[in-house]
């Protein structure tokens, strides 16, 4: 049998090449690459037999859709699309410290303390640690198993013959294979055990957990390709110095993404936030320059945040632009339409933007908010304390339909704010917009509209 060439291949993005080097050329990355094991490659051998036909069937057919278990907490199940699909593996990713382990407890305990059997495993904490944690959560007798331990083929004798609906592994980079030569979290173990544990949750029927560090980068450590092996992918992210937390699903094959749930850490492990509109607003002053409401949505969610813009004056040298969960160039575009398309002077001031709260805006729609926090600030006029804003802003300063406007309306109205600045509809033979009673509504077609009404206000004023 001929020597095989060895492969290597990037921890960080997964690119695989011929040779080694010490910065990937896919992603940028240094140190990432390392050598790929061969057993884990098809062999020469495997291509000499023919392989037999796989047999095809008409798409044409019923399938019902897969039983879900609930997770005994609502926010994670809607995330989840209705609850966990047994047979399948879901990975929790999010930063060291935001609270991995403690959502995995309180839904391990949950589920057993509904009659279901779970296994916890942990190797990144002893016994005793769980059962601290457990008991700070309040649930110190919940009738779970655990097991502190990372030697994979261990916990693959154990799940071969443990009866489980659910299992959680925590975390996927301590876990190690010792028929591969190479350190846990490396591409090769992480990779070769999220296999292995995939597998048995496929043959043994049991619904999976993988816990998963990320990256100060934001990536999983360790291959992208657990991604793409697991049915699910849930972010859990947040600001430390906030309490609350937000599960974000990125990738679901069972059900919808953009899906958010919403946690608030508390001294007694995460409670659920039914109401995240007024947790995000809850600090909010009114009648302050530079801070506007936008109506916001976040999966099929509506959110009500807060923006906040401060223009400082730059003593000399490149303005600074600085942005807190938002998307840095939509600013800069944002700051360049007002300089060229409504004449606002903004070049030469430093400019600081916050979305309040620690939540981080994906949404063009934003824009709007943006915009009236930016100009609310340069004329020095607060905008009006129950007004929201939601559109998107095109480069010639057009005002543009965003979706879902009736939601965000509805929402904006639960919360007792009286007005909407929004986009105006165009299209001829458009439906009227449902808007709840007691909401007025600014439609506006330019962002010069929006700019004429803080200058009336301040020539008022
Ligand atoms: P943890 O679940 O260990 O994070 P991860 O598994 O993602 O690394 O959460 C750790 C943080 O949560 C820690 O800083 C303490 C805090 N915490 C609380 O505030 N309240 C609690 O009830 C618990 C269990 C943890
Ligand atoms: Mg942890």
């Amino acid at each position: 049998m001929a020597k095989s060439t060895p492969r290597y291949l990037c921890a960080a993005c997964g690119a695989s090449f011929a040779k080694w080097s010490g910065r990937c050329e896919a992603c940028g990355e240094w140190n990432s690459i390392a050598e790929d094991p061969v057993e884990l490659r098809p062999g020469p051998a495997a291509k000499a037999t023919p392989g037999r036909a796989v047999g095809f069937v008409p798409l044409a057919g019923s399938a019902a859709p897969p039983p879900r278990i609930r997770t005994g907490i609502a926010e994670l199940d809607r995330v989840l699309g209705g609850g966990l699909v047994a047979a399948s593996a879901v990975l929790v990713g999010g930063d060291p410290g935001i609270g991995k382990s403690t959502l995995l407890l309180q839904v391990a305990a949950a589920m057993a303390e509904a009659g279901q059997e779970v296994l916890y495993i942990s190797g990144e904490e002893s016994i005793d640690q769980i059962r601290l944690r457990a008991a700070r959560l309040g649930v110190p007798a919940a009738p779970l198993r655990l097991a502190a331990a990372v030697n994979l083929r261990d916990i693959a004798a154990a799940l071969e013959t443990t009866p489980a609906a659910l299992v959680v592994i925590d975390s996927i980079q301590t876990m190690w294979l010792d028929s591969i030569d190479s350190a846990p979290g490396t591409v090769t173990q992480v990779r070769a055990a999220s296999f292995e544990l995939i597998r048995l949750a496929k043959s043994r029927g049991f619904a999976l957990v993988l816990v998963g560090h990320v990256t100060k980068e934001g990536a999983l450590a360790g291959p992208r390709v657990v991604e793409h092996m697991v049915d699910a992918v849930l972010y859990f992210e947040g600001d430390r110095g906030h309490q609350f937390r937000i599960l974000r699903g990125v990738k679901n094959r069972f059900g919808a993404t953009d899906e958010i749930g919403v946690f608030e850490m508390t001294d007694r492990g995460l409670a659920e936030v039914a109401n995240p509109s007024a947790l995000f607003l809850a600090e909010r002053r009114g009648n302050i320059a530079g801070s506007a409401v936008f109506a916001g949505l976040e999966g099929t969610r509506p959110v009500l945040l807060e923006v906040q813009a401060l223009l400082a004056p730059n003593p000399g040298g490149a303005p600074r632009r600085s942005v807190i969960g938002w998307d840095g160039g939509r600013l800069s575009m944002l700051l360049a339409v007002l300089e060229t398309r409504c004449g606002l002077r903004l070049g030469a001031s430093d400019v600081y933007l916050n979305v309040a709260g620690g939540l981080r805006v994906g949404e063009p729609a934003a824009d709007l908010a943006v915009a009236a926090a930016l100009v609310s600030a340069v004329t020095d006029q607060p905008t009006s304390p129950g007004m929201v804003y939601f559109g998107e802003v095109g480069l010639s300063g057009e005002v543009r339909q965003v979706a879902q406007a009736e939601a965000r309306l509805k929402e904006a109205a639960k919360l007792g704010f009286d007005a909407a600045c929004l986009p105006r509809r165009v299209a001829r033979g458009a439906r009227a917009l449902a808007a709840p009673s007691g909401l007025r509504l600014d439609e506006i077609g330019h962002l010069s509209d929006l700019v004429a009404r803080f200058a009336a206000k301040a020539g008022a004023a």
